[in-house]
């Protein structure tokens, strides 16, 4: 029997590792990604290696390109927040995760795929949704829920036992739970767990408290094509080296933050925060170059699916036929959204302050103040206020009547 593990390199996955080598009696093969979570690789390599794992049977891949191209940049055009504020920096890698597990599944004859998410949260039902997607006969174990290594201390003896280092940092129990890639870092449980508390700062990993960024705005342009960013300040870069270079700038200047208490998929709330600093500045570039480009009737329709689209997401159906019907829409809808807005960025703010575009449908000769040469006439609008008031007027009429 063969399974292919998603292996971080760390002291949980290592213990999975090992468990399954033991209790399952199978081959590993383990994968681990580059998703821009800003960890060397080579140690998982070494890691891996170390206990017992045949070279040709480690997979470690740079997929960062792929992640923001296929992943996060349909999903921005979107605009997609779940619960009104979560930017679904984890929801949206996991589909991918599990799309090479699957298919390193198929390339090294394995029967199954193994994941480290707990029984308790998101990610577990993410994985596996988008497996079975990809791979009905697909087997996944979740050593979490099988397992009798239910506390820390069972952990640590586990790991001791079978010779897996244990950095010092790790003996005790860890102060909160993080997931980092490219668009986000999210930290959960332990000192975050009583929403009435306060995080403290120490929690943040990657961007500086908004109190202690420059005193000094930054202006800078972002380029869209069909709904994507393509350059920063007019110098075209590849999707994953423009996620790179908004995150750089939105740490800087403190944006991003985000203290959230969200409902998960599974039936329980839970309170989470997330750092998406680049995350953040393309949402606000993206609805600026929509402003100008985007039709109000398919604009308006878009953000109506959108909250649908991102619960999907969230929930998992990355791989479904109503998220790929979806996407289809807000693609069509993309197909002008061309031009450049020029965002202020000041301690922990991202704003819109201009934008422009060759398919504007902004009409300056409509909507000025000014003379207008003809190109309004503002008798319309008394036809068009008393046809929409009729309805307004027998409704309030009827009121009056039933009153008395
Ligand atoms: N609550 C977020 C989500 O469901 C983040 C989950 C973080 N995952 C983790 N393994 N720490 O998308
Ligand atoms: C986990 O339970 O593995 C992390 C949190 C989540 O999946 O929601």
């Amino acid at each position: 029997k063969k399974v292919v593990l998603a292996y971080s390199g760390g002291l949980d996955t290592s213990i999975i590792l090992k468990w399954l080598q033991t209790e399952y009696r199978c081959e590993v093969v383990t994968f681990t990604a580059d998703l821009g979570q800003g960890e060397e690789l080579e140690p998982a390599r070494a890691k891996a290696e170390m206990l017992g794992i045949k070279p040709e049977n480690i997979y470690i891949e740079d997929v960062r390109e792929e992640f923001v191209r296929d992943f996060v940049n349909p999903m921005f055009r979107a605009n997609a927040l779940y619960e009104g504020q979560y930017l679904l920096g984890t929801s949206i890698a996991r589909p991918l995760i599990s799309k090479r597990l699957v298919e390193i599944a198929e390339e090294t004859g394995a029967d199954a795929i193994a994941h480290g998410a707990t029984g308790k949260g998101n990610d577990q039902v993410r994985f596996e949704l988008a497996a079975y997607a990809l791979n009905p006969d697909i087997r996944v174990i979740a050593p979490w829920r099988e397992w009798d290594l239910t506390s820390r201390t069972k952990l640590l003896e586990f790991a001791e036992a079978n010779q897996i280092p244990i950095a010092k940092n790790k003996r005790g129990e860890a102060p909160f739970s993080v997931d980092a890639n490219l668009l986000h870092t999210s930290s959960e449980g332990r000192v975050l767990e009583d929403p009435a508390q306060e995080a403290p700062d120490y929690v943040l990993q990657r961007i500086t408290r908004p109190e202690d960024a420059p005193d000094t705005p930054e202006m800078i342009e972002v380029t869209f094509e069909k709904g994507d960013a393509v350059a920063i300040d007019g110098e075209a870069m590849s999707p994953a080296t423009i996620l790179t270079r908004l995150n750089e700038l939105g740490a800087k200047h403190g944006i991003g933050i985000l203290d959230l208490v969200e409902n998960r998929f599974v039936g329980m709330k839970s309170r989470g925060i997330y750092e998406t600093p680049g995350g953040t500045i393309l949402l606000e570039a993206h609805r600026g170059i929509e402003q100008i480009t985007l039709d109000s009737g398919a604009g308006h329709l878009k953000d109506s699916l959108m909250p649908r689209y991102a619960e999907l997401i969230y929930n998992g159906f990355w791989f479904s036929p109503e998220r790929e019907m979806l996407q289809a829409a807000i693609d069509a809808s993309q197909t002008l959204v061309s031009g450049t807005v020029r965002l202020k960025l000041y301690k922990g703010s991202v704003r819109s302050v201009a934008r422009w575009s060759e398919n504007s449908l902004y009409s300056e000769a409509h909507v000025t103040f000014e003379e207008d040469a003809g190109a309004y006439d503002q008798t319309d609008a008394q036809g068009f206020i008393r046809l929409n008031a009729l309805r307004l007027k027998l409704l309030a009429a009827r009121a009056r009547r039933l009153k008395g």
